[in-house]
């Protein structure tokens, strides 16, 4: 008889975001005419930019003629594509890559989970806690966790406390050192961002102890301060890190996916490339983003385009200073929503993470995510994102106000 993957059965309950959906359509089946915000899951809700629009337009016309159709197409993204990421997503902050590096994907998600496949089993991870579940729900299906226990850890992973005290950016680890660590910048959950300091500190950290830094930033569109927009800024890091980028925040891709993953070629693990590893890996179960898809993503780097996808982060900027300030003057403490689109706040009057989640779902019809399901340092906390319709965001910070 064959077997399963026994770690699955080690994960607690489901993913997050499918919990959470799970206890809000539990709530609008009990009562249908209930008006639901929805600020939970950071999905986006602006259209896609004209450019976008028109530029797959043209590429549905080009596939349906025999002359200019597209099957399969590179595994690792056109270069087309890659051409403008490497030009305008890099040279423009002193990064040079070459266009081999950059690996064109479906997903940061997707990505973040299937780095796993080139890494060994052995490898002890670092996460920050709180922390964006899946790098770590990833890692216990690879059997990289260890066991799941009644504290809520997993016993093989280490947890980096993010808390207001460090600015939520973890220190380095004092006992353990870690093989891989998952740094996000700027941060989901908690909104906050690194300075070119902090991340030099992690890279000269993971050189000199031979780990491997995994950085996602996804969320880069949302920095409005003088901050890294890339880990390669930093001296030494093509040693050391991979980078996970999207267009998913930064151009309203959520439903539409494309992404892509950096992984350079200095990058080694005794004398084996990653690069080589990651190409032969998504050449084999990857058959690359619809040609559509990526014309579109290309679009975003036109004048029009770019100009088009700043509205847009305005827009959703306006939304987080909009809650931020809602929150404030109401007199909650408030973090994020500067150079990232969610705000990370503490629950008031000592309610955990999920009793507020509930009231605010009862009392307020407003749907947040509760912190402690990013992590043990996530209790007492509630992640509001910026990404719904301003006038939501507006009716969202009255009725809580209301409320509380
Ligand atoms: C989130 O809400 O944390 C994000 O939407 C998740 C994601 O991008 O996959």
């Amino acid at each position: 008889m064959f077997t399963i993957n026994e770690n699955y059965g080690k994960l607690p309950g489901s993913y997050l975001f499918s919990n959470i959906a799970k206890k809000v359509n539990a709530y609008t089946a009990a009562y249908p005419d209930a008006d639901i915000i929805r600020l939970g899951i950071g999905d986006v809700t602006r259209p896609l930019a004209p450019s976008v629009i028109k530029a797959m337009h043209e590429a549905v016309d080009e596939m349906g003629n025999a002359a200019t159709f597209h099957g399969y197409g590179p595994e690792q993204g056109y270069d087309f594509l890659k051409e403008k990421i490497v030009a305008y997503d890099f040279a423009p902050r002193g990064v040079k890559l070459d266009l081999d590096e950059v690996f064109v994907s479906d997903g940061a998600k997707s990505d973040c989970g299937n780095i796993g496949d080139i890494l060994g089993l052995d490898n002890v991870v670092a996460v920050c806690d709180p922390v964006y579940p899946v790098y770590v729900d990833t890692n216990a299906m690879a059997g990289r966790a260890g066991n799941y226990g009644s504290d809520e850890r997993w016993d093989r992973l280490i947890y980096m406390p993010c808390t207001a005290e460090n600015q939520f950016t973890p220190d380095l680890p004092q006992g353990k050192v870690p093989d891989v660590i998952y740094l996000c910048y700027p941060n989901n959950p908690t909104g906050a961002m690194i300075t070119y300091e902090g991340l030099k500190k992690w890279v000269d950290y993971a050189n000199e102890h031979g780990s491997l830094i995994l950085y996602d930033s996804a969320y880069v569109a949302f920095i409005s301060e003088d901050k890294p927009h890339s880990i390669y800024e930093i001296d030494g890091a093509k040693k050391c890190a991979i980078e996970f980028r999207s267009f998913s925040k930064t151009a309203g891709f959520t439903g539409t996916r494309c992404a892509y993953t950096v992984v350079p070629k200095e990058l080694q693990c005794g004398g084996v490339s990653l690069n080589a590893l990651w190409l032969r890996r998504q050449t084999t179960k990857f058959n690359g983003v619809p040609y559509i898809v990526q014309k579109g993503a290309a679009a975003i780097y036109s004048e029009q385009g770019q100009k088009e996808i700043r509205e847009t982060i305005d827009y959703y900027r306006n939304n987080a200073k909009t809650i931020r300030e809602g929150l404030t003057a109401a007199g909650f403490t408030v973090y994020g929503g500067v150079n990232a689109p969610y705000i990370w706040m503490k629950t008031p009057d000592n309610m955990t993470s999920w009793e507020f989640f509930d009231t605010l779902l009862h009392k307020a019809q407003v749907v947040g995510t509760p912190g402690s399901g990013f992590g043990p340092s996530g209790e007492g906390y509630f992640r509001l994102t910026a990404f719904g319709t301003y006038e939501n965001t507006v009716r969202a910070i009255e009725r809580i106000k209301q409320v509380f």
